[in-house]
């Protein structure tokens, strides 16, 4: 793999539930890639398939009811759709992490939190258990836990919940994966810990220089620690661009809702508008713009045809007709079939 190549590359991603009330198309054609060393955050709306894309990622996907139904996740080079679960079981917990939305329920309350946290060195690398407890004292250190080696001793239930989230964050680094997903992994968590906690991603990459996909459906929390964002809206990406695009310059109205729905510091006071309206049915999705049914600004051509990619700028990507002189053509296209 050349070193500039970008560490993941996801393209076209589809992933569908087959449930007895139809199929639900939960991704339906993601593409995003993740720089080495780089923070991307994914934000959207409940449902809009941000767990369900980090899960393909890791090959997590209950089939059935689920599948991958087409796309390619390369990591390194490697398309990870096409591994046996044999090879991605080694890669998973090893080179790619995750930090799953409900963090309370990664630790086992019956083992102490020394052996939750050496256990995958010592299946995946095959340390000695003094090498093992070694590293996880050094990793318990760089998470901002005090007294590692006493603390290594006690249960997940002698820990505050704040602790509890640095422990989980631990055990998903202890590998020194290359990619690290992470969840939600703020949302159980209260405002000053939830700081702190983003405080500690940003210190880890500084150390490590791993690479993270931070998954929110909160736009605010990812201000100040992402490099890109991706705004998803059912089951699409609809934005990307890097940190100052989005929150300086967002193009879609769906992004600029979700702004308008977050308090913040600058704008104090001021006050918040949430998005009307709900999502679309992702039974059957529709076959224009997603966000046509909640769009102040919605056109003819957005009910009718989903809107192509626009390059705003280099850096800044965004799918909405608004932006794309295409849109009128394509109209007179259509009138005229
Ligand atoms: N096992 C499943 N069976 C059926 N549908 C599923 C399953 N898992 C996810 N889905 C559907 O896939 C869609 C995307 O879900 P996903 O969990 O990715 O949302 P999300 O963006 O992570 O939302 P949240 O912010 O609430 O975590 C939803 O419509 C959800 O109902
Ligand atoms: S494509 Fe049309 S409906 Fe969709 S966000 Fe843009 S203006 Fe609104
Ligand atoms: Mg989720």
């Amino acid at each position: 793999m050349n070193k500039d190549e970008p560490i993941l590359k996801v393209n076209n991603l589809h992933v569908t539930f087959s449930t007895y009330g139809g199929t639900v198309q939960a991704v339906r054609g993601v593409d995003f890639h993740l720089n080495k060393g780089e923070t991307l955050a994914i934000v959207g709306e409940s449902g809009c398939g941000k767990s369900v894309t980090s899960n393909a990622i890791m090959r997590l996907i209950p089939d059935p009811p689920g599948k991958i139904t087409a796309g390619n996740i390369y990591f390194k080079g490697v398309d990870l759709t096409k591994l046996s679960e044999k090879k991605m079981r080694a890669i998973r917990g090893v080179d790619i992490s995750m930090i799953f939305q409900d963090p309370m329920t990664a630790l086992n309350p019956t083992l102490t939190i020394g052996t939750q946290l050496t256990e995958g060195l010592r299946q995946h690398q095959k340390v000695s258990k003094e090498k093992a407890i070694e590293k996880a004292i050094d990793i318990m250190e760089v998470v901002g836990i005090p007294n590692p080696k006493e603390r290594l001793k006690q249960y997940p239930h002698q820990f505050s919940g704040g602790m509890r989230q640095r422990i989980v964050i631990a055990m998903a680094l202890i590998c020194e994966p290359e990619l690290l997903i992470a969840d939600e992994p703020t949302t159980a968590l209260d405002v000053t810990i939830q700081a702190q906690i983003l405080e500690l991603f940003e210190t880890i990459q500084k150390a490590t220089g791993v690479s993270i996909i931070l998954i929110t459906h909160d736009l605010g929390v990812v201000a100040k620690i992402a490099d890109r964002i991706a705004v998803m809206y059912a089951g699409k990406i609809i934005e990307t661009g890097n940190n100052r695009d989005i929150f300086y310059q967002p193009q879609h109205p769906y992004t600029k809702g979700l702004l308008n729905s977050v308090p913040r510091l600058d704008l104090a006071g001021e006050k918040l508008e949430p998005i009307e309206g709900t999502p679309p049915d992702l039974f059957s999705p529709p076959k224009g713009c997603p966000f046509a049914a909640r769009c102040p600004y919605v056109m003819e051509v957005c009910n009718k045809v989903f809107p192509v990619q626009t390059e705003y700028t280099d850096s800044h990507h965004v799918n909405c007709w608004l932006q794309d002189e295409r849109a009128k053509s394509l109209l007179a296209t259509i009138a005229n079939e």
